[in-house]
């Protein structure tokens, strides 16, 4: 074989074996056997050994183990993954540009600072203008593979643009908007999930997702930071990121250089009163020498680099004593332990309880009763526990052994593998289950029964009147008379409410059952593309994965919900009861929009922003929340974003007015 041909069969190997890998560990979709797999990774050892210039260190045969780590193929970092010495305070800061200006004989070093945001690491390769690798950090030795969950993340370009090198690596941080995260946290309380404790933490569970069109779904974001070539182009690190934004990529815009320590504080304090008005959480601000010439002068120490320094905000901590960990039961039957507290102030506000997540967080701050716990608020709105004063824990402590057995019903508790949260099977009898599933019917965002109540349902329960939905359809005056301080009048109102709720539309009732992970969303996508129940009943976990964003989770867990005998008898007492259960499927009324895609943002005067999206998806258009370079069209009200109006400039995407999207459809 000669050199050319060696050539074009590693590359060739390396990519199957790149697509098989893939396969295994990511998908856990073999298409070979482990045998044919080792034939091929044997016939690429050997050609990399007859000629090793063709080697890459990308290649499948260089890789560290090969262990999975919840089904992600670990990598060994081609740059350990640092971390960074923190200060909280000024002197230290000053401490830090004295020991740079000693070692580099200088008298004012040029700082760039940068915001310090609390997300998630991560690495990122191009290869000639391709977003080709996603790597966490891991250990900081070694990451996890993430490439396509990564690449959902929507203000990454997976192409970029302007005069790029060949090949090299970027380091950022993947994070969440304030804004998303309630969002986010807003859907899961819709969908019976538990709510996440911070932006954070749904950034790391959200790249852990086997299924990439579910992590499509999380509002992420990236900031980049740092750029990495095997051959220095830039004499400075400002430098490097102008490129990188020019190319395309998200470099925060914040970010300053300054010249001595005094610019450095002056951008601190700065930052402390605005980091408020900022629409994600920052929690600090890097402060890195400029010149990549000093840099590499400076070194690094074993685990961070004498170039770089983070310096920490303040954010408002108190400690208080843990005086009991109780455990609330959800309406999905989710136990979630709660600590509480001896009241303290935070923020102005009295703090008396705090979330502590699930089992594996108790574990992490090995938290116990008795003990006194740092608790903090920063930007978001619950408090949480951060850590625990160990110098105070009284001898003898005792440690936590999370509850085996539900609080309220005594049945034994199940986790399902690779979750944290804990559940209580029993959805038929435990009590909070079943009234939450009740409140859930009847919300606003389902049947919107007003004159019934969160208190009413529980008293309905207690009384042993109504213990599924279909209950509620069978209620009477007379039954309602026999509850105390109930009048005439007010029964009246319950019985029409109910009655009235019968016209609800499919995709309500279909939220309303409270099935898990059936949000608003996902039960308007189901009751559009299965149109009746009969059909949804039937569908396999095939047809109702090819529904847009439905994932491998949701279809499983809806298809199981109706393998159970009791689902479908509720489902045919609340049909006899006269619900609806048939979706009305927007006509048709032209293809002029086809495959066109629209975003609308502001107010309108002549039409409301609904009734302009079904016009848009009755022509055959589709409706997307965010400007892309994929939007063919803005329409824009008064009012419109200023976020979307900027990037719709940036891209070119035309704005229109709903005169004009009238005239593109024919009816003006
Ligand atoms: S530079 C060797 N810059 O903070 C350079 N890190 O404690 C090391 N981070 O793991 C990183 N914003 O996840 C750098 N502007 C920024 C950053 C930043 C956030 C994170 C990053 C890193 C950790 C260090």
């Amino acid at each position: 074989m000669n050199p050319s041909e060696a050539k074009q069969r590693i590359e060739n190997l390396s990519n199957e074996l790149h697509l098989h890998n893939y396969r295994y560990y990511v998908l856990a979709e073999p298409s070979i056997s482990d045998f044919e797999f080792d034939q091929l990774l044997k016939e690429l050892e050997y050609l990399e050994n007859q000629f090793p210039e063709f080697k890459s260190p990308e290649s499948p045969t260089q890789k560290v183990g090969g262990q999975t780590i919840d089904g992600f193929v670990t990598e060994k970092h081609k740059r350990a993954m640092l971390s960074l010495g923190n200060t909280y305070n000024e002197d230290e800061l000053k401490e830090f540009d004295e020991r740079v200006r000693s070692s580099t004989g200088l008298d004012e070093i040029e700082y760039v600072c940068e915001l310090k945001i609390d997300g998630l690491a991560i690495s990122v390769f191009f290869e000639n203008g391709e977003l080709v690798k996603a790597v966490t950090r891991g250990d900081g030795v070694q990451g996890d593979i993430v490439t396509e969950n990564v690449k959902t993340i929507r203000n990454l370009p997976k192409k970029l643009k302007g005069d790029f090198p060949a090949y090299f690596e970027v380091r950022g941080e993947i994070f969440m908007h304030r804004k998303g995260f309630e969002r986010l946290n807003e859907q899961r309380i819709q969908a019976g999930e538990p709510t996440y404790a911070n932006p954070r933490n749904v950034a790391s569970g959200s790249l852990k997702i086997k299924d990439s069109s579910e992590v499509a779904k999380r509002p992420l974001d990236i900031f980049l930071y740092q750029l990495y070539e095997d051959q220095t182009t830039f004499s400075t690190h400002s430098e490097s990121l102008d490129a990188a934004f020019s190319w395309g990529l998200p470099v925060p815009g914040t970010s300053k250089t300054c010249k001595g320590i005094d610019q450095v504080i002056d951008f601190l304090h700065e930052w402390d009163n605005k980091r408020h008005d900022l629409s994600f959480d920052t929690d600090g601000v890097v402060i890195k020498v400029n010149s990549k010439r000093l840099q590499e002068e400076l070194g690094f120490t074993a685990k961070t680099p004498r170039w770089a320094i983070a310096y920490k905000f303040q954010t408002e901590t108190a400690s208080t004593l843990l005086l009991g960990i109780t455990y609330q039961v959800g309406r999905t039957g989710a136990i979630t332990p709660v600590a509480e507290l001896q009241p303290v102030q935070l923020l102005g506000t009295t703090v008396k309880r705090a979330s502590l997540h699930n089992a594996n967080e108790m574990a992490r701050l090995d938290v116990r009763v008795g003990d006194t716990v740092f608790v903090e608020k920063g930007g978001e709105i619950i408090p949480k526990i951060v850590g625990i004063d160990f110098s105070l824990r009284p001898e003898g402590l005792p440690t936590e052994t999370y509850i085996t057995h539900c609080p309220e019903c005594s049945t034994e508790l199940v986790r399902n593998d690779g979750e944290a949260q804990h559940y209580c099977p029993n959805e038929e009898e435990c009590p909070p289950q079943v009234v939450g599933k009740l409140e859930h019917f009847i919300g606003r965002k389902a049947m919107d029964i007003q004159s019934v109540g969160s208190e009413l349902c529980e008293t309905l329960y207690q009384n042993n009147l109504v213990r599924k939905p279909s209950d509620f359809y069978r209620l009477t005056m007379e039954h309602l008379l026999q509850l105390e301080r109930m009048g005439e009048k007010s029964a009246r109102n319950i019985v029409e409410g109910i009655e009235n709720s019968k016209k609800q539309p499919f995709e309500r009732v279909l939220f309303g059952m409270g099935i898990r992970y059936v949000g608003e969303t996902v039960a308007k996508k189901l009751a559009q593309a299965f149109v009746n129940i009969e059909n949804l009943v039937s569908a396999s976990v095939e047809e109702l994965i090819a529904v847009d964003e439905i994932g491998q989770r949701i279809a499983e867990t809806v298809h199981a919900h109706f393998r159970v005998e009791k689902h479908l008898e509720e489902v045919q007492k609340l049909k006899e009861a006269g619900l609806t259960f048939e979706a009305v499927i927007a006509e048709k009324k032209g293809h002029s929009l086809e495959g066109k895609s629209f975003v609308i943002s502001g107010v309108f005067e002549k039409h409301s922003r609904d009734e302009l999206k079904d016009m848009v998806e009755s022509h055959g258009g589709k409706m997307a929340s965010g400007v892309t370079s994929k939007t063919n069209y803005l329409i824009a009200g008064s009012g419109i974003g200023p976020s979307k109006l900027e990037k719709a400039e940036k891209l070119g995407v035309p704005l229109i007015s709903e005169d004009d999207l009238m005239e593109m459809i024919g009816d003006r």
